[in-house]
């Protein structure tokens, strides 16, 4: 495996070669991960939700996502490693965002950031670029605008809608992102943003003609009981395999069949 570079995300849109993308927090799950030979890591802000378990993404700080982007580094991916700006980290002013995207790969090793927002952060994401960090644009539903939105609804439902969503993905493709992911929006409009972009577009709720996809972790291996969302796909159901474990090992403590001789030192 060679290591995963911008360039080959450009290649592979050209090429119609998928991109497979998911959400990752940690040293041993990036080692795995990696192994099975991940095109993209994403150090989401997610890992608020589904590792802290906040009920949104608006508390993660940068030293949280600096201190899980470190850990993922430390498993010396191929994969191309993309860390989440949190909220209030590059909102303020250029000059804050600028700072903190340097953290992300200064501090945190990350290869690349992400940041949630159209047309209103194309400056923010020219200020980035400017610096030599890659930057991949978010649109559509943007957890971080929760409170705006009213709730995590599919956004660019009616035409006009649609059409804003198609403005944002010009301007940050202009703004100079390597490649955007589109969340939460109608299939045939991220058909046609997928289409008139030359950056990949990576898809979540978005539907099957993006040029990749993203999915959080933890909900599709079953470790997020809270909600499941119905773009979610549920590849494993780790949660019963945990408490089995962690049951057996709670019985076999109080019955004295942990441990035995050869767990223990003469
Ligand atoms: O934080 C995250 O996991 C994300 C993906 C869902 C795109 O931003
Ligand atoms: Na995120």
């Amino acid at each position: 495996q060679k290591q995963k570079t911008v360039l080959d995300f450009q290649k592979m849109k050209a090429a119609g070669e998928r991109i497979g993308v998911l959400t990752c927090y940690d040293y041993p799950t990036a080692l795995i991960m990696d192994g099975c030979g991940i095109d993209m890591i994403l150090v989401g802000d997610s890992v608020g939700v589904v590792v802290a378990g906040y009920d949104n993404t608006l508390p993660v700080t940068m030293d949280e996502m600096i201190y899980h982007t470190r850990a993922v580094m430390r498993a010396r991916p191929k994969a191309f490693v993309v860390a989440d700006l949190p909220y209030l980290s590059y909102q303020i002013d250029l000059a804050s965002a600028r700072l903190n995207a340097g953290r992300l790969v200064k501090d945190g090793g990350a290869a690349a950031v992400k940041l949630e927002g159209g047309a209103h952060v194309a400056d923010t994401i020219s200020a980035i670029c400017d610096m030599d960090i890659p930057v991949m644009a978010h649109i559509g539903l943007t957890p971080q605008s929760l409170h705006r939105m009213g709730g995590f609804k599919v956004q660019g439902k009616g035409e006009e809608q649609a059409d804003r969503i198609f403005q944002d993905a010009l301007a940050v493709e202009k703004a100079g992102a390597f490649s955007v992911v589109l969340e939460g929006i109608p299939m045939k409009l991220a058909q046609r943003i997928s289409a008139e972009l030359s950056i990949p577009t990576i898809g979540i709720g978005a539907g099957p003609h993006c040029d990749g996809q993203v999915l959080v972790l933890h909900d599709i291996l079953g470790l997020c009981s809270k909600y499941s969302p119905k773009f979610v796909k549920r590849y494993a159901d780790l949660g019963p395999v945990i408490s089995e474990a962690v049951a057996s090992y709670i019985a076999e403590v109080k019955a004295g069949t942990f441990p035995e001789e050869k767990h223990s030192f003469s």
